[in-house]
C-alpha cells in the first residue's frame, strides 16, 4: 500500500506520517527533509537559495544519510527550503529517489506537498492534512522553542503565511489537494484524534 500524505507547513503530517507508518508497517519518507537538506547544503556553501543552478547542484549531490540532521528543523533552513523547492531542476533531481522509496516492497508512506499530485499520483490512499494558520503557527512555535529558541509567535505566524503563499503559488508542483484526496482538518484535533481519524479514512478507502 502507498499512502500519500500532503499538507501545508506544520499541519501535523510529519508526526502523523510516522505514526501511520508504524501502524501499517510501511517505510516512511518525510520529503520535506529532502528539500530542507538541499537548503542546508546551499546555505553551508555560502550560496543563495534563489540561485537555481547552485540549488540543483546541491540536490544532485545530496547525501541522503544526513536527513536526520537537527539543523534541518531550524526556521532558517525551513524558509530556505521553501525557496529551493521552487526550482524545477531541484524537484526533478529529488523525484526518482522519492519514487524509489514509494516502490519499496510492502509499501510506503510519503509526506510532503505534491505526493498525491506528482510523486505518487497512483497512491492507494491520499490524505490532505490541514489546520488553520494560527494553529499551525502555535505548533511550530512550540517545536522551535525546543530546538532553536529563535522566534516569537507573531514571527512564526508570519513565516507560516509566507510559506503557504510560496508553496501554493509556485508554478511547479504547487501545494494543492489531489482531486481524489481525502481532507483531514486537524485544527481542533490533538495528535491522537488526528491519528484515529486518519486510520478510519485509510481503512475505509483501502478496505
Ligand atoms: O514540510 P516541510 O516544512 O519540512 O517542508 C519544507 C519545504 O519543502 C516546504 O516549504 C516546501 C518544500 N516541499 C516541497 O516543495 N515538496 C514536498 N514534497 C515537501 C516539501
Amino acid at each position: 500500500m502507498i499512502i500519500a500524505l500532503d499538507g501545508p507547513a506544520a499541519s501535523g503530517k510529519g508526526t502523523l506520517g510516522r505514526r501511520l507508518a508504524e501502524e501499517y508497517g510501511l517505510v516512511h519518507l518525510d520529503t520535506g527533509a529532502l528539500y530542507r537538506a538541499v537548503a542546508r547544503d546551499v546555505l553551508a556553501a555560502g550560496n543563495d537559495p534563489a540561485d537555481s543552478a547552485a540549488a540543483a547542484r546541491a540536490a544532485r549531490n545530496l547525501d541522503r544519510e544526513t536527513l536526520d540532521d537537527p539543523v534541518l528543523r531550524t526556521a532558517e533552513t525551513g524558509a530556505a527550503a521553501s525557496v529551493v523547492s521552487t526550482h524545477p531542476d531541484v524537484r526533478q533531481a529529488l523525484l526518482n529517489y522519492q519514487r524509489a522509496i514509494a516502490a519499496t516492497p510492502g509499501g510506503a508512506i510519503l509526506d510532503g506537498r505534491d505526493i498525491g499530485t506528482v510523486v505518487c499520483p497512483d497512491a492507494d490512499v491520499k490524505l490532505f492534512v490541514t489546520a488553520s494558520p494560527e494553529e499551525r503557527a502555535r505548533r511550530r512555535h512550540a517545536e522551535l522553542a525546543e530546538a532553536d529558541n529563535g522566534q516569537n509567535f507573531d514571527e512564526v505566524l508570519a513565516d507560516v503565511r509566507d510559506r503557504d503563499e510560496r508553496d501554493r503559488n509556485r508554478s511547479q508542483s504547487p501545494l494543492k489537494p489531489a482531486d481524489d484526496a481525502h481532507l483531514l482538518d486537524t485544527t481542533y484535533l490533538g495528535i491522537e484524534a488526528a491519528f484515529k481519524a486518519a486510520v478510519e479514512l485509510i481503512d475505509a478507502v483501502s478496505g
